[in-house]
């Protein structure tokens, strides 16, 4: 099954680029920019991803990414990433990035895109790897400031294929974004949004029905709500759920105990992605392989998801042909 996994052309639809910061560059780029780190070793900074919830996992995750500072970080961060990935045969990348968390700490949003977007550019020259953008607004943060660096953004709007929502859920519902999420519409943007991972199965309504989106990452909540998952099924609306993310930030306490099969047996469009390598175990064939090990799935169930990722993937028509 292994061997299988590995040679499936994967594709991916939710990946935190900031989240593919292994510790081992951390470092590296630490002392490039002459920045002290929490950690004294690569160990230890393992060591420290344990978490407890979202919340917990978001403190370290705004820790980490303190390191990046200038192009070549943002370069060197996304390289890294995508040929990791395709060494583990993933073929395209929808990529989320955090420009607030970096606009919060004096790093221009600039610097950040030059960065991310020559990385885009050198692998889909170079590895046969193609890379979605999409510009995440943090939901803890005001709406304001989200609208703000929307509109600032401007001269990059071409390279975007949809914004989305994270950070921290809780109490953070899809209502206070919906000023946001109307004017990429109006732009032409997609919209997809995080709902359902801790928060409640009412925002994955909301996000839906106020912020208009395309997608909903992770989901798994939905299953609180059979109202929910009807509109979900109906409307074919694709799930990115993330398995060890989930079990890392104990949203379940065990895969085995994952809702990812009784999300199939309702017939919802479903998924499989990483979220944050670097944090919760690995990368899009690590996910895979535990799927396989807590479910006992074979090959048709992962080429199913596969397809179900290619569709939705943010790609033109002639590589979703290709990738078919
Ligand atoms: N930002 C990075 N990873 C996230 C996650 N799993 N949920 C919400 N926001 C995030
Ligand atoms: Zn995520």
């Amino acid at each position: 099954m292994h061997e299988f996994l590995l040679q499936l052309p994967k594709v991916e639809l939710h990946l935190h680029i900031e989240g593919s910061l292994e510790p081992e560059l951390m470092f590296e780029l630490a002392k490039r920019n002459g920045i002290e780190l929490p950690y004294a070793t690569v160990k230890e900074a393992k060591a420290a991803y344990e978490f407890d919830d979202l919340q917990g996992f978001l403190n370290l995750y705004y820790q980490g990414m303190n390191v990046l500072r200038t192009e070549q970080d943002f370069y060197d961060l996304a390289m890294d990433y995508f040929k990791r990935a395709r060494g583990e045969g993933v073929v395209h990348i929808d990529m989320h990035f955090d420009p607030q968390a970096h606009l919060q700490r004096g790093i221009p949003l600039d610097v950040v895109m030059a960065g991310l977007l020559h990385a885009k550019e050198e692998a889909e020259a170079t590895l046969d790897l193609s890379v979605g953008m999409i510009m995440a607004f943090l939901r803890d943060r005001p709406a304001e400031e989200a609208l703000s660096v929307l509109e600032n953004a401007a001269p990059y709007w071409k390279f975007l294929d949809a914004i989305g929502l994270d950070s921290a859920e809780r109490d953070n519902p899809p209502v206070k974004f919906q000023a946001l999420f109307a004017r990429a519409k109006e732009l032409g943007l997609v919209r997809v949004a995080h709902a359902g991972e801790e928060g409640p199965a009412e925002y994955i309504a909301e996000a839906l029905d106020l912020l208009d989106v395309q997608r909903i990452d992770h989901g798994v909540r939905c299953l609180e709500s059979d109202a929910v998952v009807k509109r979900l099924r109906e409307r074919q609306i694709v799930l990115t759920v993330c398995p060890l993310s989930n079990v890392s930030l104990k949203v379940v306490d065990d895969l085995r105990d994952h809702p990812l099969p009784q999300l199939l047996k309702e017939n919802l469009k479903v998924t499989i992605s990483s979220d944050d390598p670097a944090y919760f175990g690995g990368g899009l064939l690590t996910n895979h392989v535990a799927c396989a090990e807590a479910f006992g799935w074979g090959a048709e169930v992962f080429r199913m998801l596969n397809r179900n990722a290619i569709e939705e993937a943010f790609v033109d028509e002639s590589r979703r042909q290709e990738l078919l």
